[in-house]
């Protein structure tokens, strides 16, 4: 007996070594952890529980038969994160470049299938050179199994990717169907083909920072929803992030102790929104001080600022905030901001996260740049994410709502549920000085004329009472209660149950 359980303590040690240690010391040499080292950090202390360690690949060719190594370039299971049960796999560089083969697949698709059947998110940690070259076909085939699963595990289990080296091929197009995907910043990059194939096939001179890196991604792409100092910081950032997460679509949202008071009344935001309407404020404060313990998880940040979003919990459970930003182009809906808007609305509205929206809206931005780029059907988008979404949705209006950008924004005309404005708020089809300018245009030349119709307009259109006199807006509130208002209507809304008319699918405008 004493030889067996010493046989597998050596198989063990051999397979914890995966490429070797002089691979393992060239890793760390980069900067970067192991896979190993990256579950231990991820997951809470010992609560690892590996599968499949001894997996080999089954590779005949280029001498490979010759070179294998227990585990295969993936390191498999399951642990918890704060006691809640979280599958993962992370590639191992040093084995093979982490790259794919048949067995390393198969190895992802079991733990895909268990987080599938067992209702629980799954975190992929992505250091990957794509599909194991020596193995052609069947490494082909292997990532056509997981994108599979990637796609029916869609809406499901929340999936998240976390980009720690250079991967390309099949090692960014698995991420990009996951919900999430964050990178490392300096060790990480993400490219279907790398600078060397590129100089081949177009003659263009990159780095790898240039062509895929983590700025690339957060900031010019939207591949990427956040970047992270090192491989500590991304980690602990992934479990502050599971814990905003609900583990599967038919469960309730985590409910977190808080010690922060519901009815809380903030005075400063009496003062937030300047008296003049160009003069623009940071609608994170309002975000802060509405959230608990002004706990704000945000996605892509620095991608189209102009609107800002993310998870934050209220009263201990979590909701999605989303909110146009006046710091940024006014606030204004182009289409990144619609792009990445929607997609935000739609990951809420598959795992029944609430959503809460703050409206501070000039319009949709004019121009040929816009236009030609497709604003028609990115804006689209966010309209229908918000009107398709059964989510209880609570909406918040402190200043401009103006056009369609009114409508789009969560409004009683989509299925918001309560629709709260401050008594900034304007909601009209257009600004005072374009409304007037088209109205009047036979007065144009009348500058004291037209100023004093841009006042008329002012006092008539640009309040929330003619909304509210329609009960387009449920009540008009103190920007102090804003969030005890927000907390009751959401404790209002925790039943809610609505559903959409059959179909397949819909067809959102892609
Ligand atoms: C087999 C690979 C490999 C691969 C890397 N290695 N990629 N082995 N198949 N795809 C091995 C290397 O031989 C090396 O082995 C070790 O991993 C480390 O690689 P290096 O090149 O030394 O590291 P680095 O300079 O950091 O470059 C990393 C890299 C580069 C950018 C990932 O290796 C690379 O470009 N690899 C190929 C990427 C690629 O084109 N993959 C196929 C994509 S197609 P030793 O023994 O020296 O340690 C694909 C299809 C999927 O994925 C379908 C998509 C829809």
């Amino acid at each position: 007996m004493h030889d067996i359980l010493q046989e597998l303590g050596d198989r063990r040690e051999v397979a914890r070594k995966g490429g070797g240690q002089r691979r393992i010391d060239a890793q760390h040499g980069r900067g970067k952890l192991t896979a190993r080292e990256r579950i231990d950090l991820l997951l809470d202390e010992g609560s690892f529980e590996e599968f499949d360690m001894f997996v080999e690949h089954r590779c005949t060719d280029f001498g490979m038969e010759q070179n294998k190594i227990p585990g295969d370039g993936v390191v498999t299971g399951w642990g918890t994160v704060n006691g809640r049960v979280i599958y993962v796999f992370a590639k191992d560089f040093t084995v093979f470049g982490g790259s794919l083969s048949e067995t390393h697949a198969q190895k992802i698709t079991k733990i895909q299938d268990m987080a599938l059947r067992n209702r629980a998110p799954i975190i992929g940690l992505f250091d990957a050179g794509g599909a194991r070259i020596q193995e052609g076909v069947a490494a082909l085939g292997g990532y056509g199994e997981v994108f599979l699963r990637n796609v029916l595990t869609s809406g499901v289990v929340p999936q998240i990717s976390v980009i720690m080296g250079p991967c390309a091929g099949g090692d960014v197009y698995s991420p990009a169907m996951t919900d999430f995907i964050f990178m490392v910043k300096g060790t990480s990059y993400m490219f279907v083909t790398g600078p060397d194939v590129v100089k081949t096939v177009t003659n263009e001179t990159v780095t790898s920072e240039e062509l895929g890196g983590a700025s690339v991604h957060t900031t010019k792409s939207s591949i990427a929803d956040r970047a992270y100092e090192n491989d500590v910081e991304a980690l602990l950032q992934m479990r502050r992030l599971i814990d905003f997460l609900p583990s599967s679509n038919t469960d309730e949202v985590p409910r977190l102790p808080s010690f922060d008071d519901a009815e809380r009344v903030e005075p400063s935001l009496d003062t937030l929104v300047p008296g003049n309407p160009n003069q623009p404020y940071d609608i994170k404060e309002r975000i802060i001080k509405l959230a608990d313990e002004g706990d704000f998880f945000e996605i892509q940040e620095n991608f189209a600022p102009n609107i800002v979003v993310g998870f934050a919990r209220i009263e201990g459970q979590t909701v999605g905030v989303v909110a146009n930003q006046p710091m940024v182009l006014a606030g204004v809906l182009d289409s990144d901001a619609s792009r990445k808007g929607a997609r935000f609305v739609r990951f809420c509205d598959c795992f029944n996260i609430p959503l809460v929206t703050l409206v501070d809206v000039p319009g949709f931005l004019p121009g040929t740049a816009q236009e030609y780029g497709g604003l028609i059907k990115h804006g689209a988008k966010l309209l229908f994410a918000y009107a398709e979404a059964t989510v209880p949705k609570i909406t918040v209006i402190t200043r401009k709502a103006y056009g369609g950008a009114y409508d789009v924004m969560s409004s009683k005309h989509i299925r918001g549920d309560v629709n709260y404005a401050w008594p900034s708020a304007e909601i009209a089809v257009m600004g005072p000085k374009g409304a007037t300018e088209i109205i009047y245009r036979s007065e144009l030349d009348d500058k004291e004329k037209i100023a004093e119709r841009i006042s008329e307009y002012e006092r008539r259109f640009a309040n929330p009472f003619i909304a509210a006199e329609r009960g387009y807006i449920d009540e008009v509130i103190m920007p102090h209660s804003t969030r005890k208002r927000v907390s009751r209507a959401l404790n209002m809304l925790r039943k809610k149950s609505q559903t959409n008319p059959w179909k397949k699918h819909d067809n959102i405008p892609l």
